[in-house]
């Protein structure tokens, strides 16, 4: 069994909490709030403030550390930085989430419960594959990707690093969708996506 230190105590990090719980290896799990971001209560567990200690004694007693939060410039800055400091950064896969064996999944990343990611599909470094998401065969999601609840993704389509894709929302076959782009909940991509733009309707136009 290993210590599990989830580096945000807001919404994120309860969810990831219990996906982490779900996968019955680690014997002790902490919290670590990410200053400005928000922080619940969660009965049972120590969450320590940024402030109140020692950054890199304190990443180092743990066996890793998971990222949790939707901001994807924040979770790209401390996986970075985890990264740079050679620290474990987990990967937090909940049981019934479905991988094929040809799929790629990068460091850091967050599977909730019943996801699936289909085969050769490619999955970056800190993304978030949220609840009953379906990433189909041969899509390509870069790096700090968000993707909300039942968000699904058809085959070879391409999300770029940083998006954001709404709770719901549908991309059909070959799609490419640019970075830094927000897809809205219930939207239905049909064609490309230009890099940092807000896309929302059926079909789904920028903003
Ligand atoms: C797309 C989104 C980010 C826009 O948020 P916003 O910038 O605050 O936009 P607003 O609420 O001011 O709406 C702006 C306009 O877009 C429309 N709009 C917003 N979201 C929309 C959506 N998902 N589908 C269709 N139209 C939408 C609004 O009706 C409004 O139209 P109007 O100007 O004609 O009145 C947001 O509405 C959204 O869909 N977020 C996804 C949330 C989500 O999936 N959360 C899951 C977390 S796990």
């Amino acid at each position: 069994m290993k210590t599990l230190l989830i580096w945000g105590a807001g919404d994120q990090g309860t969810v990831t909490m219990d996906c982490a719980l779900a996968m019955n290896v680690y014997s002790r799990i902490d919290f670590l709030e990410i200053k400005g971001k928000g922080c619940r209560e969660i009965p049972g567990y120590r969450i320590y403030q940024e402030e109140e200690i020692d950054l890199d004694d304190f990443l180092n007693s743990y066996d890793e550390v998971i990222v949790a939060t939707g901001d994807n410039q924040i979770r790209e800055d401390r996986i970075t930085l985890l990264m740079a400091m050679g620290i474990s950064v987990a990967t937090i896969t909940h049981p019934t989430a479905v991988i094929s064996p040809t799929a790629k999944i990068g460091r850091g990343c967050t599977l909730f419960a019943n996801a699936v990611i289909h085969t050769n599909a490619a999955v970056g470094m800190g993304c978030i594959i949220n609840t009953a998401a379906i990433i189909e065969h041969d899509c390509i999601i870069e790096d700090f990707v968000n993707v909300s609840p039942k968000a699904a993704m058809a085959g070879h389509t391409k999300i770029g690093k940083s998006t954001f894709l709404g709770i719901g929302c549908t991309i059909i076959d070959d799609v490419v969708v640019g970075k830094d782009v927000v897809i809205g909940a219930g939207a239905v991509v049909i064609q490309d996506i230009p890099d940092c733009v807000v896309a929302v309707g059926v079909p789904a136009k920028a903003q």
